[in-house]
């Protein structure tokens, strides 16, 4: 699609959703925004610019600065802070994106097309993961809905919804804690959350996962659909090699945890500690850090290796700096779920 500004400030006024229309296929790969001269504009760009749009249709209902709220699973970060997720993070947009459109389209083919219903917990003000997606769909296919913590993000994403005059995809939206939210009406084909940091530390991504899968069926689709976290060594050289996996956290296993806290009779207080041996290989010397892979869904992922700093949910945190004189030797690695980075423990007894 070309692009020019002029055109696109008129259109803008005229039918503000045909724009939003071009920047979404451009996220997702399906037709890359032209300018003038020739060059493919970036994607950090189409998002800059989406948020300047939505910004501008939010007007007075566009958040202030406010602070987070702390929850026992982590923190819920502050409106404007999750509008800069859309600003600042392009890759993991497009990510997941794509994820939530193709298990749309699954959801679709194997219903027979009868409407797929989406719980997204964690909106934000603008919505980012679901309001570019109804350029992509009909109503009659698809219909969401949206739960935030902070009553600002709610406010700002209804006055969009209304001005952009999207009712009907929305099927509802609540200012509520995901963590505990139980959900009325029919139970959703699809829940999904970005409510994460890498390696799943500070934000609640972990017990708001464990929420949402209580309230879909055997064959509900979660995005998300894996996170692994694992530990890898970057050599002196740049090379980089896993050492092993940390965690993992999908559906099946989800489920299972669900199964073994109710079954204890367990009150989860949303963050999990997590005990790991590493082995760190001999005649190495390098930085050992923590990563993270996501698979939003399908073939839809991203990773702190092969895709370095591709976005700040994978960034790497670093545990520690081995030399080469040291043998091969076992440590451990003690962190949090939900926890804080600094609280993360590296022993070698
Ligand atoms: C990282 S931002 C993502 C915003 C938006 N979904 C996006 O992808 O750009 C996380 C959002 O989750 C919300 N959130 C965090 N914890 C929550 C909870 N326990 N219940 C409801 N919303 C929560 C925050 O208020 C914030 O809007």
């Amino acid at each position: 699609m070309e692009f020019g500004i002029n055109r696109m400030r008129h259109e803008l006024e005229r039918n503000p959703i045909s724009v939003i229309k071009v920047f979404t296929e451009a996220l997702l790969g399906d037709d890359p925004l032209i300018e003038g001269s020739g060059i493919v504009v970036r994607p950090q760009r189409i998002c800059s610019y989406l948020a300047n749009i939505l910004k501008s249709i939010a007007q007075d209902a566009y958040p202030i600065e406010k602070d987070g709220v702390v929850l026992d699973g982590g923190d819920a970060i502050p409106p404007l802070e999750a509008i800069g997720c859309l600003r600042h993070d392009s890759y993991r947009v497009q990510m997941f994106l794509r994820g939530v459109r193709d298990a749309i389209r699954e959801k679709l083919e194997n219903n027979g097309g009868e409407k797929v219903r989406v719980l997204y917990a964690g909106c934000g003000p603008f919505a980012t993961l679901a309001l570019p997606l109804t350029t992509q769909f009909e109503s009659s296919e698809v219909e969401f809905t949206l739960l935030d913590i902070h009553p600002e993000s709610v406010t700002c994403i209804k006055k969009l919804i209304e001005e952009l005059r999207l009712e009907e995809y929305f099927f509802g939206i609540y200012c509520c804690d995901a963590i505990t939210y139980r959900h009325q009406g029919e139970k959703p084909n699809i829940v999904m959350t970005e409510t994460m940091n890498s390696a799943l530390l500070d934000e609640p991504q972990f017990p708001i996962t464990l929420n949402l899968l209580k309230q879909t069926d055997h064959e509900g689709i979660l995005i998300p659909e894996n996170i692994k976290v694992f530990t890898f060594i970057q050599d002196d050289r740049g090379c980089l090699k896993v050492l092993g996996e940390v965690f993992q956290v999908n559906r099946q296993i989800g489920m299972e945890i669900n199964r073994a806290l109710k079954g204890a009779g367990l009150l989860l207080e949303g963050k999990m500690p997590i005990f790991t041996e590493v082995v760190i290989p001999n005649g190495v010397s390098g930085s050992i850090f923590l990563g993270t892979e996501i698979c939003t869904f399908g073939k839809n992922s991203f990773s702190s290796i092969g895709n370095w700093r591709s976005s700040s949910l994978t960034d790497p945190i670093h545990l520690v700096d081995v030399d080469m004189n040291v043998q091969e030797r076992t440590m451990y690695l003690n962190y949090v779920i939900g926890g804080k980075n600094e609280d993360i423990k590296w022993t070698d007894f």
